[in-house]
Formats: C-alpha cells, structure tokens, sequence
C-alpha cells in the first residue's frame, strides 16, 4: 500500500469524518508554494484559508519562534505575559483603541463577542436580549456561532437554538431599519462575507447601519476573521468604511498558522467583563503572542499595504479578463487579495481539476471559485495561477 493510500486509511478509521479532504497531503512549504508526499509542487492561493498571510517558512517567524522556544512557551493567564501585553498595545493601537481578550479561533473570538453583547445588553432597565446578523454571513462553528451564522445549513440538527437571533438582509437599510430597536443589544457582521460567496457590503449600507447603531446605543461589532490582517488591502476591512467599530475579532492570520484569536472592545465599554467572566488557558500564550506580534509588525507597515494592494490590481485586472473570456464566469467578486469567481456550474470540479494542475484553491457555497494568497504574492505567481486558471477554463 502506498504511504498515500495508508494515510487516507488512517483517516477514515480514526478521525470523525468532518471533513470533506482534498486527494492530497502536504509535506512542506516555501513561501507561495507547498509539496506534497511524491514532492508534486502546488502554488497555494488558500493559504490554509487565510491563515499564512505570510506564506510558509518565513524566516523572521522562524527565528522569533525558536527564540521564544528558549524562553517560554506557556505560563496561563495568572501571570503577566510581556510578549502578550505587547501585543495587546499594538492591537489596540491599530484598531479602536480598546482593550483585547485572547482566544484561540476565530469560533472562540466571536463567542467571546457573543458573551460580551449580552452582558452589554443585560446592563439595560429593560434587558436588550438580540444580536442582528446577516443571512449568508459565517461567524463560527461552536453552538452560539452557527446561531450568530445567518445560514441554515449551519444550524441543521442542532436545535435547540442558543440565542435570540435577528438575520437582516445585507445591502437593504428598509428591511434592517425595522430591526433596529431598543431590544437590540449588538449587530454583527462581517464587511466581506467569506464563506458566503465573497460578498462584499455596500458603503452606504455599512455607515447607515454604524450611525443608526451609535444613536440606538447598538454595540457595532464587525468579524474581522477573514477579512483582517492585511487580506483587503488594509490592516483591516473597516478602514476601507471610515467607521470605527466597538467590538472587533479576528484570529486565522494573527500568528501565520499558530492558533490564536482576539477581540477588542473600545474602552467605554470594555469594563463590562470583570474578573471570572470570560478565560481561555491558552488565550494570549507566550510563545504564540510573541509570533503574533512579529505578524502584526510585518503585517501593519505601510509599504507592505501598499504592495498588497498594487498586486492585488494586477490579479484583479487577470480575473475581470477571465470573466470576460468565459461565459460560465458570471462575476468577479471582493477585494484585496479575497476574490471569488462566480461561476454558472459548481466549482467543486473545477477545484480539483486545477488542484490536479498545481493550484490551490476552494469552492464556496457550491459555485464561487475562491482565492485567498498569501498576501506576498509577486505578479509572477498572479501570472502562473491565472494561466492554469486559463487552461482548466478552456478545457471545461
Ligand atoms: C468570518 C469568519 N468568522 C469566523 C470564522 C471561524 O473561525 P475558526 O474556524 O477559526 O473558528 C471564520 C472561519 O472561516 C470566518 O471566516
């Protein structure tokens, strides 16, 4: 049996079968590119789903980690964590100016938002017991996060419902206006909706919704998840909106492919979590802080913006030229380096057959073509992806 054929064995007997896998498994990676076992090369437009920001083997990460290695890797929250407080200084510099909880996940930065809205709300006269999100939004797998998902196929065999729920329609200020009352404790939404088929939010949208939420004293909270961390072309996709947000989370690409999550809470409010209300044993570790903050630094450096938005006009320019040649390409979706061709047909096969040509990539919500490169793409890798985008287009 080959080593191949003995792993995908092992996987069907003892992992639980969550996962749809893709026929591949990966050995190594080098910047843009990864290999697998039979040392087949594939240029990597996921990055482990906007994980590696920074791409693979990036060495000013290696050497902080085999730094902090030497120093420590975890003590827990009951001590001060300097590489940790560091972090903590420069997050809120960059965001809203607010204080950060530490988590692990993207699930757990949102259920952390999740617990921090109803505490906000049950400090009312009369208790504000919703959270608006958006139908087609994504926000987490754990129990309060596939409720928080305005996707049903999320929810699906795991009622009861945890939580009170409103999901507004994205785009449309009639229909969300209804919901903005003073029942309402928080709003959450992602500003490009990922894992709902790159939709990104309208400008008018955005801010009638953050003014509306100031004046209803509505905690604004956005999911910085995905579209964080350098992926839009800014540090984060609110500063594409001139709004600031009081609640914002993030995780995948803060650590470069170390498990780490946060939020941040603008200072009036962030008081409202005291001592034993919300932990996490790993949350905010030595180590793994000490990584993020060598992220954050190369991430949060103006030339490095710029370049992501310069590269990401070239691959843009590529993917409207791609529509334009395919009839069953309907529409080039996001921003940044977060794009998604939406496609007539379902895309799953499409991902395979470029998987097949050396080209990651995803499918989601059945028929849009996602990619997310790591954000140090060069218009060399732009030129060698769209041209296997090209020939699988071409032969379909
Ligand atoms: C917008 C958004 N929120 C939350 C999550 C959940 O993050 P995690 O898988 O780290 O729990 C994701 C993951 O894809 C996401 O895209």
């Amino acid at each position: 049996m080959s080593q191949f054929s003995e792993l995908i064995k092992k996987e069907k007997q003892f992992v639980i079968q969550t996962y749809s896998r893709y026929p591949v498994a990966l050995k190594k990676g080098d910047g843009v590119y990864v290999w697998d076992l039979n040392n087949k090369k594939y240029l990597d437009f996921l990055s482990g789903i906007t994980v590696n920001n920074l791409g693979y083997n990036h060495k000013q990460i290696g050497k902080v980690i085999k730094e902090s290695v030497g120093d420590l890797i975890h003590t827990s929250n009951l001590f001060y964590l300097k590489p940790q407080l560091r972090l903590a200084e420069k997050l809120s510099k960059c965001t809203n100016k607010g204080k950060v909880f530490f988590a692990n996940s993207g699930a757990e930065a949102n259920e952390a938002a999740i617990k921090f809205a109803r505490a906000y709300g049950n400090q009312f006269k009369k208790a504000r017991k919703k959270i608006i999100t958006l139908k087609n939004s994504f926000h987490g797998r754990t129990l309060a996060t596939i409720f928080a998902t305005g996707q049903k196929k999320y929810q699906k065999g795991f009622q009861p419902k945890v939580g009170n729920y409103i999901y507004a329609d994205a785009n449309n200020i009639t229909k969300i206006k209804k919901f903005l009352k003073d029942d309402v404790a928080a709003v959450l939404i992602e500003l490009i909706q990922g894992e709902g088929g790159v939709n990104k939010l309208d400008p008018d949208f955005v801010r009638f919704l953050y003014s509306e939420c100031k004046k209803k004293k509505i905690l604004f909270m956005v999911d910085e998840i995905q579209t964080g961390y350098g992926r839009t072309g800014k540090l984060f996709a609110f500063q594409h909106y001139n709004i600031v947000p009081d609640v914002i989370t993030m995780a995948k690409a803060m650590a470069n492919g170390f498990p780490m999550g946060a939020m941040v809470v603008k200072k009036e409010v962030a008081g409202l979590f005291k001592p034993g209300m919300h932990a996490s044993t790993f949350g905010g570790g030595y180590l793994i802080s000490a990584v993020a903050e060598k992220v954050l630094d190369i991430i949060n450096n103006k030339k490095f913006l710029k370049d992501v938005r310069v590269i990401s006009e070239y691959f843009h320019k590529k993917l409207l030229a791609i529509e334009k040649k395919y009839d069953f390409v309907l529409q080039c979706k996001g921003m940044g380096l977060m794009y998604g061709l939406k496609m007539k047909c379902n895309c799953s096969k499409v991902v395979q057959d470029l998987l097949k040509q050396g080209l990651i990539t995803n499918c989601v919500q059945n028929n849009v073509l996602r990619f997310l490169p790591p954000l140090i793409i060069q218009k060399k890798h732009v030129d060698e992806a769209v041209e296997k985008i090209d020939s699988v287009f071409f032969s379909l």
